[in-house]
């Protein structure tokens, strides 16, 4: 789909459009309403991959709606109601959730910025994010890609975990297989705590 088709839908469902967002697999901007800056995920037109990602990330952030340390979702917006607003396309979904002002695990590195102390060492807010995927778990999701571009540093040093698009729900796989993908994500937290820096290929790489 067009730039100007996804820009067309964000004024149809009363957005500015700040900027689109890259690096991403899915189309994702920043925009704006009367008062605040928001998120908008849509996928692509006819694409399977990027359509499941959305509608996976938009049960998991239902789920986890209220935890501290991962983005909240605010509204779903399905196939039906985008065509209404003149989507062109029939499959197109889209996510809106509140923007994190800060920067991803993976642009600090990128950037050589230097890592808030308060993350590298054991800190609250590590603690925070520790919490955050406890509390998912207990919650019944896991598998939350916690890779460096999917945690934002907020500006006030906060750690999010922004993008369950990969979530497995507890209720969709055997017991067995939902305690090895808690395990994955606190390896993977683990990992990302201790060596943010590392170019050591992270945990969620591993095939089972
Ligand atoms: N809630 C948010 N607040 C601020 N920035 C965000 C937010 N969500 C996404 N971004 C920015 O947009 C980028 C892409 O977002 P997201 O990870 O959700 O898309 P994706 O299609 O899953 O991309 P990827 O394949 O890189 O994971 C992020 O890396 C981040 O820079
Ligand atoms: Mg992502």
């Amino acid at each position: 789909m067009a730039e100007e088709e996804y820009r067309n839908l964000i004024k149809n469902l009363g957005f500015k459009t700040v900027s689109r967002l890259t690096p991403a697999s899915c189309v994702v901007y920043q925009v704006k309403d009367m008062k605040r800056y928001r998120i908008i995920k849509f996928s692509a037109p006819n694409d399977k991959w990027t359509l499941r990602h959305i509608l996976k990330e938009n049960e998991a952030l239902k789920r986890a709606q209220g935890i501290d340390g991962i983005v909240q979702r605010i509204e779903f917006y399905d196939q039906r109601k985008l065509c209404q607003l003149d989507s062109p396309y029939g499959d197109v979904v889209g996510l809106l959730k509140e923007y994190i002002p800060g920067k991803t695990l993976e642009q600090i590195k990128d950037s050589a910025i230097r890592l808030p102390k308060a993350f590298i060492t054991g800190s609250e807010n590590q603690k925070m994010l520790e919490s955050a995927v406890k509390e998912l778990h207990q919650r019944g999701i896991a598998y939350l890609d916690l890779t460096p571009r999917n945690i934002i540093i907020s500006q006030s040093k906060k750690p999010y975990i922004i993008d369950p698009g990969t979530a497995i729900l507890k209720e969709e796989v055997s017991k067995i297989r939902f305690l090895k993908e808690k395990q994955r994500d606190l390896k993977c937290l683990e990992w990302l705590l201790k060596y943010p820096r590392s170019s050591i290929p992270y945990p969620w790489y591993e095939s089972d």
